[in-house]
């Protein structure tokens, strides 16, 4: 079947039809990740809903709103080449008519770790996740591990407001050198390129010390992975800015204690250049 693009919420239910949906959200600038994401929808339903809205609620004042690349054609060429049924691309004021009261609130899950360096930014990125989910009515949807915050938030949204769909974490798609992919990254010129791979070296630092040791050792898992990761990082300053290092609960992200153990995200931000990068890793803290 050939790819429909709907542009409104009135096209979309023109393109409803029989049997499950999985539902890929996406602001555009489609990559290699995306594309993952979407062929991990397309095993889990019958029919696949990519949208495609850069969501000005998101973003904060002195953020990179109206730069953020849009890539429409290229997007539609790489969800045709991915088999997608139905691209949904509505405009701002189809999204948000005038006169909008209500929003989700993302709580105190929201205010730490990414969102106390983005004030608002989960309030708005669960606001429009919910009212896609409203208009699309998908079975199933498929987020990227790569914003691990925000796919723990999209679960807590689901849980507490016992919303009837299945969420699917897929896995981050890195670079051979181990960059992860971002719409952002086509923003770093080749030095700062050099200098952004140094977030994924410092979570495999931080993963080589997520290992048992003996009882009565002086230092914690936790401290110790904090530390190899964070020396990394040391390492590429002034070029790169920390905002954040944390080793936190894959669910909840509250920073874990020293005696810890089960699956925990090694987090990390920074900026280089003008450019703000966010990567993670998942380790496993088992018991000694
Ligand atoms: O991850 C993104 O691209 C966005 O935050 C999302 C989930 C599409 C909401 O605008």
């Amino acid at each position: 079947m050939d790819l429909i693009v709907a542009k409104n919420r009135t096209d979309l239910v023109k393109a409803r039809g029989e049997g499950s949906v999985a539902l890929v959200p996406t602001m555009g600038a489609l990559h290699e990740g995306h594309r993952s994401l979407i062929r991990e929808a397309r095993v889990r339903a019958d029919h696949v809903v990519v949208s495609i809205f850069v969501n000005p609620l998101q973003f904060s004042p002195n953020e990179d709103f109206s730069r953020y690349p849009r890539t429409f054609d290229a997007d539609l060429e790489a969800c045709r080449a991915e088999g997608v049924d139905v691209v949904f691309a509505p405009s701002a004021d189809d999204m948000y008519p005038a006169g909008r009261q209500v929003s989700v609130q993302s709580g105190e899950m929201g205010t730490i770790v990414e969102g106390a360096v983005r004030p608002g930014h989960f309030d708005g990125v669960l606001t429009v996740v919910l009212k896609l989910f409203n208009l699309v009515q998908p079975d199933v949807a498929v987020f990227g591990q790569k914003d691990a915050q925000q796919l723990a938030m999209i679960r807590r949204m689901v849980a507490d407001l016992d919303l009837p769909i299945d969420i699917v974490g897929a896995p981050t798609v890195r670079e051979p050198d181990g960059l992860a992919l971002s719409s952002r990254n086509r923003y770093l010129s080749a030095d700062e390129r050099q200098v952004a791979l140094t977030l994924s070296r410092a979570l495999r630092a931080g993963a080589a010390e997520a290992v048992a040791l003996p009882e009565g050792a002086a230092e914690s898992v936790p401290a110790r992975i904090r530390a190899a990761a964070l020396a990394v990082l040391e390492g590429a300053a002034p070029r790169l800015a920390l905002d954040y290092l944390v080793l936190v609960d894959p669910a909840t992200f509250a920073e874990v204690s020293e005696s810890y153990r089960g699956e925990a995200v090694l987090a990390v931000a920074a900026k280089v250049g003008t450019t703000r990068l966010i990567d993670n890793a998942v380790l496993s803290l088992d018991p000694a």
